[in-house]
């Protein structure tokens, strides 16, 4: 049995962009009343504007307060979807340790942030989406590995959240390489080499789009029998 999207309220962490913003304009197209949260104001008010959501908040995921403030107001929320993120890289004996904390900032503790702050207003029959990654199956030797480590924390998070907070549906999605503005931002110059190079040893010879990742989000969020799942959705990335 699913359940329908039909006038729930969905909030969208990470909804101005990228995988978040193509789940949040899915829902919109589902019926959902979708509001969507970004870092900052103007941008969040101008992705609400274009497409027509039915509200925006400016929040940063590693401030509790903020994140708190930007869901003060909301009276009950359907479902959760905890996309915010960045690509914290940095090896281990080099990176500052405040910058690799990020990774389980922007994660893991704003996962609990946002739950604390929603408290009794998550409704019992809705559900929280989180974010992992394909790192956290295939780390590499690139400065990723707490970011895989906070990945692979969130799938387990899940899990335990999907027993202590049920019957609300806790899930996590794991993208695999998307081609979203965060890759640009992260690679700079690098991209298309980086994207080349990586699309040649896909099974499916191209990255995955947002609009893919974000269908899968729309999926855990309606399918009211999945619950504790991590969905990947990586081309079969896992696989080579
Ligand atoms: N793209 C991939 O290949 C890929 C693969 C695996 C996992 N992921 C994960 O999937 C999630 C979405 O990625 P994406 O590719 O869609 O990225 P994106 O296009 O860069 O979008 C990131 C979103 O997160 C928001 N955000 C970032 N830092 C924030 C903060 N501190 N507080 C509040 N909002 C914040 C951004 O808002 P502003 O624009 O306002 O800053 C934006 O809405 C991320 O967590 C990423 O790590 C992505």
């Amino acid at each position: 049995m699913s359940s329908t999207l039909q006038d729930r309220t969905i909030v969208v962490f990470g909804g101005t962009s990228g995988i978040g913003l193509a789940a949040a304009r899915q829902a919109m197209a589902a019926g959902a009343k979708v509001v969507v949260v970004g870092s900052h104001a103007e941008g969040a008010e101008r992705v609400a504007a274009e497409n027509g959501f039915a509200g925006w908040r400016a929040a940063d995921v590693t401030r509790p307060e903020t994140i708190a403030a930007g869901l003060a107001d909301l009276r009950r929320v359907d479902h959760l979807v905890l996309l915010a993120g960045t690509f914290v890289a940095g090896k281990i004996l080099e990176a500052e340790v405040d910058h690799l904390k990020r990774a389980f900032d922007e994660r893991i503790w704003a996962a609990v942030h946002a739950l604390r702050a929603l408290g009794d207003r998550l409704a019992r029959d809705g559900s929280v989406t989180l974010v992992s990654g394909a790192l956290a199956d295939r780390p590499n030797a690139h400065g990723t590995a707490v970011l895989a480590a906070a990945s692979a924390a969130m799938e387990a998070l899940a899990r335990g959240l999907a027993l202590e907070l049920a019957p609300v549906r806790v899930n996590t999605l794991s993208p695999g390489t998307t081609d979203t503005p965060l890759l640009a931002r992260t690679l700079g110059a690098n991209r298309d080499a980086y994207v080349a190079a990586l699309t040649e040893r896909l099974p499916q010879r191209r990255l995955g789009t947002a609009e893919e990742a974000g269908a899968a989000v729309v999926f855990l969020m309606s399918n009211g029998f999945m619950t504790g799942e991590t969905l990947h959705v990586d081309g079969g990335a896992r696989l080579v």
